[in-house]
């Protein structure tokens, strides 16, 4: 796809608030840090869908050195430059009030005047320009068009959590040197990406590792048997896939009528019987992320499936 063709798409969605075909994530929705030592990700291969960016940045935290971004939304290589740029030049703290803050989830949001800010834009320009040059084409032109406001609301998705939050979720935000650590690698290792529908997943190579995020809560139990095959295709001996990721899920939780389906897990395991698979639980983004601090009792999953050698 052209950039020009990208880019007229988001001058009509931040000049006009019409309804998008396909949006961002801002950031990952999901514990990522819960899963991650989940898989073995030092030197392996990693295929992940993830907008935000986050997964293929903490999968380079945790020593992955060949990753690939496959999802359906062309721009996420963009964003994923812009974010790229963002941790070249700006402290973790910058780094958050600039990316995290628009959404009024949390007081908080409402006195950030960094977020999206134009000048602080202009200062991980040269970051951007010398990462990847469309994706300095594109948001140029964005910035210079739109106000932060405009860019928000024409590309991403409001579904963004509070930065506490997410420097639970994201490993590469716990510490200084992690951030150090990301920006490291960032500079040596240069992803892939490829548009496409995981339902057609269908690549030339195979795959350590793959993250199918909670997309299954979109596609429905029905197409749960297809994301299963056209992952254990794409995998290794021994490889693992993240089939869906369940929020306030555990082996021991019940069924509630009016659920997405995933979420019987009894059918979900019915679904994937002629795999080896697991259920894994760690602490879940609802208890850290309400509004409402709760008592942290639910925790999240996800749903492993390990391609044992034939
Ligand atoms: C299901 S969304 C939700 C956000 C997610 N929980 C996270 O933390 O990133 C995850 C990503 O999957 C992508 N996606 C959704 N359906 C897809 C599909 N059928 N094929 C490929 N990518 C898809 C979205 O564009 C988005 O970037």
């Amino acid at each position: 796809m052209e950039v020009k063709e990208v880019l007229e798409y988001a001058k009509e969605t931040c000049g006009d608030i019409i309804f998008k075909t396909h949006y961002l994530y801002p950031f990952t929705t999901e514990n990522i840090d819960g899963y991650l030592d989940l898989f073995d990700l030092k030197d392996k291969s990693l295929l992940t869908v993830g907008s935000s960016g986050d997964q293929v940045i903490n999968a380079l935290v945790m020593g992955c050195e060949d990753v690939t971004l496959y999802d359906k939304v062309f721009e996420s290589k963009y964003y994923y430059y812009l974010k790229c740029a963002g941790i070249l030049t700006l402290t973790r703290e910058e780094y958050l009030k600039f990316f995290a803050g628009f959404e009024e989830i949390d007081r908080y949001y409402t006195k950030n005047h960094e977020f999206f800010n134009k000048e602080i834009f202009d200062k991980l320009k040269p970051a951007l320009k010398y990462l990847n040059s469309d994706a300095y084409y594109y948001f140029d032109e964005l910035f210079n068009l739109f106000d932060n406001k405009q860019i928000r609301e024409g590309l991403f998705t409001a579904d963004e959590d509070r930065p506490k939050a997410l420097k639970v979720f994201n490993r590469y935000l716990h510490t200084e040197s992690l951030y150090e650590k990301a920006r490291k690698k960032i500079e040596k290792i240069e992803p892939v990406f490829i548009q496409g529908d995981i339902l057609d997943l269908d690549p030339d190579r195979k795959y350590d590792n793959i993250w199918f995020s909670n997309i299954a809560n979109y596609l429905g139990l029905r197409k749960v048997p297809l994301m299963a095959a056209r992952a254990y295709n794409a995998l290794n001996d021994n490889g693992k896939v993240l089939l869906c990721y369940l929020y306030a899920t555990q082996a021991t939780s019940k069924y509630e009528r009016g659920w997405t389906d995933v979420y019987n897990l009894k059918r979900l395991y019915k679904k994937v019987e002629a795999y080896e698979y697991e259920l894994k639980s760690f602490e879940g983004v609802y208890p850290i992320s309400s509004r409402y601090y709760s008592e942290g009792e639910d925790k999240d999953s996800v749903l492993i499936l390990t391609k044992k050698k034939q």
